[in-house]
């Protein structure tokens, strides 16, 4: 299904209410509940990508310090919880399910550089951020991804900003979800993704609005039918 779906499921961080945030065994519950994408959060390390959501490893893991002034093999060594490990962006690529979809959200600095660098199935990869700055970086060396600007507040023109780097999608927080919000930039053209809903009924109600879809954190809750 990936990203061509009416209405799409994206495991947010895998499936953050069933298992250890941004963990393999969150993204493997995802898949199992037949989700059509999963979300995920990096950080650039050595030249490599972390999937964490933080820019440092306290809230997540057993360890504390930023994620840049650890090497991957001691990152490694950190329990993200469940004693899972702390993934790089390509064991959740090589995991992924034929036909799921994968959106990367660029956290920290230098991911747009990196994930640019990592090859990419346009119909399967969405890049998403709230830095709109990394995102048109992302998007100069990248002209052919698909990526989504991501707003956790009112902005001025979030139409505008998703125009100046051609968005796939707008990608909103659930709190500032208004049906007038979502008409205007459905006008303006664009697909609107809203985060994060663990609710069915407000699935629903989103869905009728004309949202394409909600990342959440139980994916077995907010089942993929919305016809019922
Ligand atoms: O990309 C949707 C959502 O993940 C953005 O918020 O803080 O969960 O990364 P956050
Ligand atoms: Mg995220």
């Amino acid at each position: 299904m990936s990203f061509d779906g009416n209405f799409l499921i994206i495991g947010h961080r895998g499936a953050a209410g069933l298992a250890p945030e941004n963990t393999m065994k969150a993204f493997r519950r995802a898949f199992a509940c037949g989700v059509d994408a999963v979300e995920l959060d990096v950080h650039a390390l050595d030249s490599r990508l972390a999937v964490i959501h933080d820019a440092t490893v306290d809230r997540t893991t057993n360890g504390r310090g930023p994620v840049s002034g650890f090497s991957v093999a001691e990152l490694k060594n950190l329990d993200a919880g469940d004693g899972e490990a702390i993934p790089l962006l390509e064991e959740v690529v090589e995991a992924l399910p034929e036909g799921v979809g994968l959106n990367i959200e660029l956290k920290g600095p230098g991911t747009d550089k990196l994930v640019a660098a990592v090859s990419h199935d346009r119909a399967n990869t969405l890049v998403s951020s709230r830095d709109l700055r990394r995102l048109a970086a992302f998007r100069r060396a990248r002209p052919d991804a698909m990526c989504a600007p991501v707003f956790r507040f009112p902005y001025r023109d979030m139409a505008g900003a998703a125009r100046a780097i051609d968005a796939w999608s707008v990608n909103i927080r659930n709190d500032i979800a208004t049906p007038r919000r979502i008409g205007r930039l459905r006008d303006a053209g664009f697909r609107v993704l809203v985060f994060t809903v663990n609710d069915r009924q407000r699935a629903l109600e989103l869905a009728r609005q004309g949202v394409s879809g909600v990342f959440t954190d139980f994916p077995d809750r907010v089942r993929l039918s919305t016809d019922g």
